[in-house]
């Protein structure tokens, strides 16, 4: 095709923005050619760009080459259009398009480069796979919901970084060729060819840089910067992410607190997300009793009540011997629910025990107050009073109980509540349910490895009256530690950091990471540490997750231009791929068992 001549690349407008305030103006756009239709001999083009649609009009009466030209456009095509704003005629006129008000009459028309057939329709609500959206992505991105979502994300990072300038924050970039930065998933890891044999370790996060940051003076540190984990995706997770990372000294968990609320204040702003006055503050405990989690969805109550004493004397033996075996009996009542039918019960037991419940117990309330179900038998009527009152349930209700080892009985338990939560209604997309949760334990025990692990990351601070319980009673020790939940979901956490070398060293000894190990994965970390470290601490936020949840969408998949699958891949690129063998000898590394010609990733995008 001949090169284009300089006047039909100089747009006047972009497709979105013409009004009736543009009438009588002569415009010009350039775009892609969403749909082309011929009426009766008029053909009206609609000519899209990142900012929107504007129809352009061709009459047959008019310039005869335009016309031909006009006639042979095909879909997704690239046209310069000029010609004169107009106001449609009355009933032709399209509310739902921002520029529903107006067409262009055409006066000049030029192909700027054609296209072959397109694999799907950009502007059709087709059911098309998104293996194959992702693999065509940039017809994809054509899409406005997409084209929308990356123009917001954009506004969104920028509101947040002129937030964190404005309170006197220095953007300053970390290494990605690095070391391991323990954030509970796996590294990817990068070979080097000059030091063969060894590798680097891609960031699962800034952490170990940002606290040095902090010992090199720089007082307080943002990034939004790219992490990577090599762990098992879900609809919230990416392989790589971006991240909010933000560090401070000479703070408390309260000025972390306030300082990094500020910016989820202004995004909320900018997205028209309400945003309360105060953010509620649960206590990580606080959260496990209510919620069974540590992320609670408070956009509903219905909150967890532990029945293990009553348990104990009853009847019903499965509750009776997990609650004399340390177990937990724990329920939830469904206000209403006694209308929900066997196969609805059924279902949410099915559902209860593939999330590894043995099974759902219930029991619902009647109208004269007497229960029934399959909880019913087990309860006399004074035991019957004592349950319906510990549940809060009345008539009408219906009670779920799951009894099992403490941390089974939660995790089920969360999972059937916000399942209930969604069934029932109680997640309405206008509502907002902001919390902080703080006091996390320091340490979890590590049933497989029997020892102990660091909940958050190993240089989270202990909270300073608990510090002595390190050595006697480690599991009771609570940190320094907050997240940030919306709606149930994480959107980041942080913790004031350890900056007393002893304190450090005292905890890698309870994790059992040996003086050697810790040497060898953070020395110089624990050095810096020796050097003049200021008390600091810091948050990072994931800003996918912030986007997908202010934009309403269902996975990070509709916030990042070029995500890949569940399976790690990238379908339009083929990533992860087979290295020729002359790459490999450079790095000195030989694959035990090539892949078989590493096929695309399987169509799991879904
Ligand atoms: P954490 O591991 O909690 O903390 O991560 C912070 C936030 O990052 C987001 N996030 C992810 N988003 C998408 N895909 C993923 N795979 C993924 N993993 C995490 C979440 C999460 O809340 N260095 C610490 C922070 C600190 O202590 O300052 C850290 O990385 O929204
Ligand atoms: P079963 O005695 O196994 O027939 O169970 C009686 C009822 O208790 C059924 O509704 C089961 O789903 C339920 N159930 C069994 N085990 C548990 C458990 N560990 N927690 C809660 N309910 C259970």
């Amino acid at each position: 095709m001949s090169s284009t001549p300089e006047t039909e690349l100089r747009r006047t407008h972009m497709c979105g923005e013409l009004t009736s305030e543009n009438i009588g103006q002569v415009v010009r756009l350039c775009g892609w050619v969403s749909s082309c239709r011929n009426h009766g001999g008029v053909i009206f083009i609609n000519l899209r760009d990142r900012e929107g649609v504007t129809q352009v009009l061709v009459n047959p009466s008019d310039d005869e080459q335009v016309y031909k030209l006009a006639k042979a456009l095909r879909n997704e095509w690239v046209v310069s259009a000029a010609g004169t704003v107009r106001a449609r005629p009355e009933g032709m006129r399209n509310p739902k398009m921002p520029t529903g008000d107006v067409e262009i009459v055409c006066e000049n028309l030029a192909v700027l480069n054609r296209a072959d057939p397109v694999p799907f329709e950009p502007d059709i609500p087709e059911k098309v796979s998104e293996e194959t959206r992702l693999k065509y992505r940039y017809i994809d991105i054509r899409r406005s919901e997409l084209t929308g979502a990356l123009v917001m994300r954009h506004r969104i990072t920028k509101c947040i970084r002129d937030y964190y300038d404005a309170e006197g924050f220095i953007e300053v970039e970390t290494p990605f060729l690095t070391k391991s930065t323990p954030e509970g998933a796996r590294d990817f890891l990068v070979p080097s060819r000059m030091q063969q044999g060894t590798f680097y370790a891609l960031p699962q996060s800034p952490q170990l840089f940002k606290q040095l940051l902090m010992i090199g003076g720089m007082d307080k540190y943002m990034q939004i910067v790219r992490c990577f984990r090599d762990e098992d995706l879900r609809a919230d997770r990416q392989p790589e992410f971006t991240q909010v990372d933000v560090e401070m000294s000479f703070v408390t968990c309260q000025d972390v607190i306030r300082v990094n609320e500020g910016a989820m204040r202004v995004v909320a702003k900018l997205c028209d997300v309400p945003f309360p006055e105060t953010v509620k503050v649960l206590s990580y405990d606080h959260a496990m009793r209510d919620f069974g989690t540590d992320r609670p969805d408070l956009r509903f109550e219905m909150t967890l009540h532990d029945v293990t004493d009553l348990a104990k004397g009853s009847d019903f033996k499965v509750f009776a011997s997990v609650a004399d075996a340390k177990g937990l009996v724990k329920g939830l009542t469904a206000k209403g629910g006694a209308a929900f039918t066997r196969s609805q019960i059924d279902g949410l037991a099915e559902f209860c025990r593939e999330l590894g419940a043995k099974g759902l117990a219930w029991a619902k309330v009647l109208d004269d107050g007497t229960l029934s179900g399959s909880l019913a038998k087990f309860f006399t009527a004074d035991k019957c009073d004592a349950l319906k009152a510990a549940m809060d349930a009345q008539p009408g209700d219906c009670m779920m109980f799951v009894a099992d080892e403490p941390k089974t009985t939660n995790k089920v338990l969360a999972a059937l509540r916000c399942k209930l939560g969604k069934d029932m209604g109680l997640c309405g997309r206008d509502l907002w349910a902001w919390c902080w949760v703080v006091d996390f334990p320091l340490l979890e025990w590590d049933q497989l490895e029997q020892r102990w692990s660091a909940c958050h990351h190993p240089f989270t601070a202990p909270l300073d009256e608990d510090v002595h319980l390190l050595d006697s009673d480690p599991g009771k020790v609570r940190s320094k530690a907050y997240d940030l939940i919306l709606n149930g979901t994480e959107l980041g956490g942080g913790s004031v950091r350890i900056h007393d070398v002893s304190v450090q060293k005292k905890v890698f000894d309870t994790l059992k990471i040996s003086e050697q190990e810790s040497r060898a994965k953070f020395g110089f970390l624990l050095d810096a540490l020796r050097f003049g470290a200021p008390p600091h601490g810091g948050i990072a936020f994931g800003l996918d997750r912030i986007v997908m949840i202010m934009l309403q969408r269902d996975s990070l998949r509709d916030v990042i231009a070029f995500p890949k699958t569940t399976s790690g891949g990238c379908p339009l690129t083929g990533a992860p791929a087979a290295v020729d063998d002359k790459q490999l000898a450079e790095l000195d590394i030989r694959v035990i068992r090539p892949p078989a010609g590493l096929p695309m990733p399987p169509d799991d995008a879904g």
